[in-house]
């Protein structure tokens, strides 16, 4: 590695050998595993609280849906971060963050989306940038206002789309203006938006600079699949509910199936999404932790793999791949991250075992021995 960069890849004799090789500082890691850094494409990053006092109505029975009906949900959470101040958040995140790197994170992507309301959801992406800077791991932002119509815009006749007019006039030109995003996310689904809603509102946050993604048929199959791959979205996420059409229409697209079975786990839910019958597609899959308090509270990628394997069936390189390169893909930054290539940033991810597959394997316990953000060791057990 140099100046954070790959500089060569080989067998130890072959790198010995190089020039170069007498000078350089050696970083042993002992034969453990190492892997390209993990890419966590999909997180709620910014947020004030968890949601635990919703665990025990969940595992009594009551769904995600009947929670939030009764003003738990998403809704709980944007009460809390329109409460909580600036440095609070930032706090909280760069916690979560050390987190993330002792996962072996190196890179996540963060969305806005508890705020709802201009002021708030600035200070999100404003919090997104600064904590950029603040700290080593790439935070890839995305503007995710499309959450849930916020209570202010309910039970008014047009709420809905009143609060579209605020997002897409007053809210996207300052967001595109500060580039405070690289991406445009909506909630679609039922008790969130419509497809035809979701339609224009990536539309115009296209025309601030803002790729669209969207979380697609995770409560209800609503026909996202399909506007995704028509807006040759960056990705879709979720996908538990995709019927075989959607499977057909992203195995023939660009655009990356997430999965993010944190989220099926956490809820006690039996549906995961159909990954092999995407991998046999041809989609495109990644794996992501959708870290929030609502449905998926995990920092672990590891655990992500675990879940990935023994539920969606998929093999540990499988879900390896779609945790570092696919999912850099997801991010638009496949040349730079995601493999252990010449040329692409130093990101990695060194694990205290014997073969790649106990990664997944042991399960529930961090095996992360040691992370490397751009040449630098970031986290070391
Ligand atoms: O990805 N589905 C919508 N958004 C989040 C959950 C947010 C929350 O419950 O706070 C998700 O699952
Ligand atoms: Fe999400």
């Amino acid at each position: 590695m140099r100046d954070g960069v790959i500089e060569d890849v080989g067998t130890r004799a072959e790198m010995e050998a190089l020039p170069e090789a007498r000078t350089a500082e050696k970083l042993d890691v002992g034969g453990r595993v190492v892997l390209p850094g993990f890419v966590d494409s999909h997180t709620h990053l910014i947020h004030a609280a968890s949601r635990a006092e919703e665990y025990e109505l969940k595992i009594e029975g009551a769904s995600y849906e009947e929670i939030a009906r009764k003003g738990g949900g998403i809704l709980n959470s944007v009460k809390k971060l329109r409460a909580a101040t600036s440095a609070a958040l930032k706090e909280r995140a760069l916690r979560a963050l050390k987190k993330f790197a002792a996962h072996g994170t190196t890179t996540l992507e963060a969305k806005s989306g508890y705020g709802l309301e201009i002021a708030s959801e600035l200070k999100i992406l404003g919090l997104h940038k600064e904590l950029n800077a603040a700290q080593p791991l790439e935070i890839v932002s995305t503007f995710l206002g499309a959450h849930v119509v916020p209570a202010e815009y309910r039970g008014k006749a047009d709420g809905a789309e009143r609060y579209i007019k605020l997002m897409s006039e007053s809210l996207m030109p300052r967001i595109g203006d500060g580039r405070l995003a690289e991406f445009c996310d909506v909630f679609c689904d039922r008790g969130a938006f419509t497809v035809e809603q979701a339609k224009r509102i990536l539309q115009a946050g296209r025309q601030w600079g803002m790729s669209p993604r969207l979380h697609a048929e995770q409560l209800t199959r609503t026909g996202a699949t399909q506007l995704a791959v028509q807006l040759k979205a960056v990705s879709c996420d979720h996908l538990e509910q995709v019927n075989k059409s959607d499977i057909h229409a992203l195995g023939k697209s660009e655009t990356v199936a997430t999965m993010l079975p944190g989220c099926d786990f956490h809820l006690g839910l039996e549906r995961y999404a159909p990954a092999r019958a995407l991998i046999d597609a041809g989609a495109i899959v990644s794996l992501a932790t959708d870290y929030n308090p609502g449905t998926s509270p995990t920092v672990s990628m590891p655990m992500i793999l675990s879940l990935a394997c023994t539920q969606l069936r998929m093999t540990p390189a499988e879900a390896i791949a779609a945790a570092t390169i696919n999912a850099a893909y997801a991010l638009r930054r496949e040349k730079t991250i995601g493999s252990l290539e010449v040329g692409k940033q130093a990101d990695l991810a060194v694990f205290e075992v014997a073969d790649y597959r106990e990664i997944p394997y042991y399960f529930g316990v961090n095996h992360c021995w040691m992370t490397v953000k751009r040449g630098r060791v970031i986290h070391a057990a």
